[in-house]
């Protein structure tokens, strides 16, 4: 991961060094607040503003005070500009702030909040000409897994476990039934057709994962939200994991098996390329 090159924290533009929460803090306690990561290409963030709206929905789940969206939007662009950088990544954070530990919201404590801009952290070019390796783990998280929560000690520890058997990432398995990647969405292509989980409380409903469904039904591709199984994700013609770091991954081993033709396949190609218009698209239009 690049390291942050200016920071916003409670209203104030600091170097880094200079960024500095309380240890009281409850995101550092509790993992009491949620998060966003934004990509920008060209110097503009890329669907900025669908971050945002998650941002408050998450806000919204854990009984956080709404988020000043238009000061955030003001301070994603501002840090961006004053990077300097063309190719970033903007990371938000807001926590129920610092107060004495108790479980309770504490009355009337400011929120923290955070923004970071770091040069974008992009996968090696040869994981997305080749495919990437995936295991599968079990689900463990808990059941809001749509609220973006700094909470992610599950999908660290499935993470880990994936680079610990050589592989990029970690599939998580419900019951049997395939939600989604650590960091990513997961989606699936049985004979032409694409599908991936609905969106709900079992999955993060990203924002890569609307434009890729997006740019699938612009190329009238049959495209279906609808869980499936393990076994029926082992049989699969490709797989393809998305996220803003990852964009669109696919994935061509899973538990050391190959999946399809262990290549990445022409649903991949199609996606990946109606992603890239979409990229092209914002950059034309600045925003
Ligand atoms: N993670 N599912 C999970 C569990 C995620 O953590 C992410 C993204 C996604 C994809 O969401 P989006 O397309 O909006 O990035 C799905 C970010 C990138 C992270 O934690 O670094």
């Amino acid at each position: 991961m690049s390291e942050a090159v200016l920071v916003y924290l409670n209203g104030r533009y600091l170097p880094p060094e200079q960024a500095l929460v309380s240890f009281q803090d409850r995101g550092f306690v509790f993992a009491d607040g949620i998060y966003e990561v934004i990509r920008c290409y060209g110097g503009v963030p890329f669907r900025l503003q669908a971050h945002l709206n998650r941002l408050a929905e998450s806000a919204a789940a854990i009984w956080l005070p709404p988020p000043p969206l238009e000061e955030l939007n003001e301070v994603c662009r501002t840090l961006l500009r004053r990077s300097g950088l063309a190719e970033a990544s903007l990371y938000l954070q807001v926590t129920r702030g610092a107060a004495p530990r108790q479980h309770l919201f504490p009355p009337g404590v400011p929120p923290t909040l955070l923004a970071t801009v770091q040069p974008a952290d992009v996968p090696p070019p040869a994981t997305r000409e080749t495919g990437v390796a995936a295991v599968t783990v079990p689900d463990e998280r808990w059941d809001l897994c749509q609220v973006k929560s700094i909470g992610l000690l599950a999908n660290v520890l499935a993470k880990e476990k994936a680079r610990r058997a050589g592989a990029y990432e970690a599939v998580f398995v419900r019951d049997g039934v395939v939600t989604e990647g650590a960091s990513s969405n997961l989606f699936a292509v049985w004979n032409g057709r694409l599908r991936t989980h609905p969106a709900g409380r079992r999955i993060l409903a990203g924002v890569t994962r609307t434009a890729i469904l997006e740019t699938a039904r612009a190329a009238g591709l049959a495209v279906l939200e609808d869980p499936f199984t393990l076994e029926e994700l082992r049989q699969a013609d490709e797989i393809i994991m998305s996220s803003t770091v990852m964009e669109l991954m696919p994935v061509t081993r899973l538990d050391g098996a190959p999946i399809g033709a262990a290549v990445p396949g022409a649903v991949h190609r199609t996606l990946a390329a109606g992603f890239a218009a979409l990229v092209e698209e914002a950059i034309r239009a600045g925003r």
